[in-house]
């Protein structure tokens, strides 16, 4: 009866009507949370960026979405509602200042595109949040891992996030795996690497002690 947002896959920042800005993410992670919430009973919304990934069950409403400042208006709309968000998404920081309304021909030697940030969608949740929400996090790290991850935990008032290191090979982006930590404000706990459906459970194991 829980109501759950779940974020995920990447987002697409426009170059021109042909091109853009994008990253791996697959959306698998993000997906197998949204299935395991709704198999424990959940009401789920999924606001998920372009991705290749079905979710067939019948209490997730799945809104499609491109790109962060679409994804961002979705989860703003969406949260007042929830009684928790995950942001499993991998969220394009910046976009093109200008988006061409034509396709961008080969001219010059170099080209440039001039990045302006996009908002922050979990930070702007992390304000929002109120008494009994609870808000997580992801973090992907290459290096300094914990101490990154503590860092976004406080500045995105986050409760807790789960920690993705590219150390750890064959997981993250499109694998089928995934190796986590989880790093909350008093503890973290590592885990073996997993079936993302497995790695799914063990957040939603975590998610449920910090619902009220
Ligand atoms: N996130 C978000 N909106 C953004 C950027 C990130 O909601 N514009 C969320 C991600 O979904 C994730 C968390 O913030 O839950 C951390 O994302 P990450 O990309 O690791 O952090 P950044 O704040 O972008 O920091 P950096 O890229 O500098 O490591």
């Amino acid at each position: 009866g829980k109501r759950i947002m779940i974020t995920a896959g990447p987002t697409y920042e426009k170059i021109d009507p042909v091109r853009f800005i994008g990253n791996y993410s697959s959306g698998k992670m993000g997906f197998a949370l949204a299935e395991e919430c709704a198999r424990r009973g959940a009401e789920v919304t999924l606001i998920a960026g372009p991705v290749n990934v079905q979710c067939t069950m019948n209490n997730v409403q799945r809104v499609d979405v491109e790109s962060c400042q679409q994804m961002y208006d979705a989860a703003v709309h969406a949260f007042p509602q929830m009684d928790a968000a995950i942001l499993c998404a991998a969220v394009a920081d910046f976009r093109p200042a200008e988006v061409a309304d034509q396709k961008i021909k080969r001219v010059g030697k170099t080209m440039d595109i001039h990045l302006v940030p996009n908002p922050d969608i979990a930070a702007e949740l992390g304000r929002m949040k109120r008494e009994g929400q609870t808000l997580v996090g992801f973090a992907l790290e290459t290096n300094d891992e914990q101490q990154n991850a503590q860092h976004k935990l406080e500045k995105k008032n986050l409760d807790f996030i789960v920690l993705n290191s590219l150390r750890n090979e064959g997981t993250c982006f499109k694998s089928d795996e995934n190796q986590i930590s989880i790093i909350s404000r008093k503890a973290k706990k590592d885990y073996d690497k997993k079936a993302k459906a497995d790695v799914a459970r063990d957040i939603i194991d975590e998610l449920v002690k910090n619902l009220s």
